[in-house]
This record gives structure tokens, sequence and C-alpha cells, in this order.
């Protein structure tokens, strides 16, 4: 007999502070899961590689910036990955390369199958989303425009797995 199929997925966004790009990849795919009626069947998280802002809410220009697209993220909060987590999702997304071998040698070796960019999933043209911290408005625009290219690939990969 086939095990049974896999029924619900999770996915953790990681970035350097998770103030600004995986907040934003969180609310941008949790938008598309809630659009197609996936909420119970996928679940989204975000973490930062660093703690230097945890219980922080999301930068004000990440906020702003998100919202005139109509995603909140006004209500999360930053967190530090843990070692918990490489146990707990399915797919662990790096937004850079920084943030990825971060992981890399954080996570156990059975999980290390977990970890990946970000932006292998859409078809944007590069490979990193790039920090926008110490940049201007268009850094932001930017991050929303590759990670909502992403998040659509991302999802529709999910739901052919799934069968969803
Ligand atoms: P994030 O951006 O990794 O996209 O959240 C940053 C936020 C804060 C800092 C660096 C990157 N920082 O240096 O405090």
């Amino acid at each position: 007999m086939n095990p049974p199929a896999k029924e619900s997925v999770s996915v953790l966004m990681v970035c350097l502070g998770n103030i600004c790009r995986s907040p934003t990849a969180e609310g941008v795919f949790r938008a598309g899961v809630q659009a197609a009626g996936l909420s119970s069947h996928i679940r989204v998280d975000s973490a930062g590689t660093s703690n230097w802002h945890v219980g922080e809410p999301p930068d004000g220009r990440s906020i702003r910036a998100a919202a005139q697209r109509r995603y909140d993220l006004s209500r999360q909060r930053a967190r530090q990955v843990t070692t918990r987590d490489f146990e707990e999702f399915d797919y662990i997304l790096a937004m850079d390369s920084m943030n990825l071998r971060e992981l890399q040698m954080r996570c156990p070796e059975a999980m290390q199958h977990k970890l990946g960019l970000m932006l292998s999933y859409g078809d944007t043209g590069k490979s990193e989303v790039p920090d926008p911290y110490d940049g201007g408005h268009d850094g932001f625009e930017l991050v929303l425009d590759l990670l909502e290219s992403a998040c659509d690939d991302l999802l529709m990969r999910i739901r052919k797995d799934l069968a969803l």
C-alpha cells in the first residue's frame, strides 16, 4: 500500500533581520495562499538569521510599500531561526546567498535538502533578493516585484505537488 499523500506543507522565509525581505515574502505568499483558499493546507512563517530585531514589527518602509499593494505586514514580529525550524518546516527559503550559507552551517545534515534560495522560484532573472535596508524606496518596490513573481511560482509548484 502506498503511504497517504501529504496534505499540508509549511514554508519558512528567511533573511538577515526579519524586518524587510522575509516579512514581505511571508505577507505576499500568505495573501496568495489565502486567495487560493489553501490556508488550512499551507503554513507560512518567516525568521531572521540574526537576533538583531527580535520582537520588532517590520520596517515601516516595508509595511508602507506592501500596504500599497494590499499586503498587511503590520502584525508580524521578528524572530530568529531556531534549530526546531529545520525539523518543522518543509521549505526553508533564503532571500540571499549569505542567508543560505548561514542556514547551511546551522542545519542538521538530514534537513539540508529543505534549504534553498527564494528566487530559485519565479522567472526574475535574479538569484537574490537585494537587501533594501540601507537604500531608498525603489529597493522596497524591487523586493515586492521579485517576491510576487517567486511566490506565484512557489504556490503553483506546491499545488502541483499536493494535487491541490
Ligand atoms: P532584512 O533587512 O534582512 O531584509 O530584514 C535588514 C534589516 C536590518 C539590518 C540588515 C538587513 N540591520 O543591519 O539591522
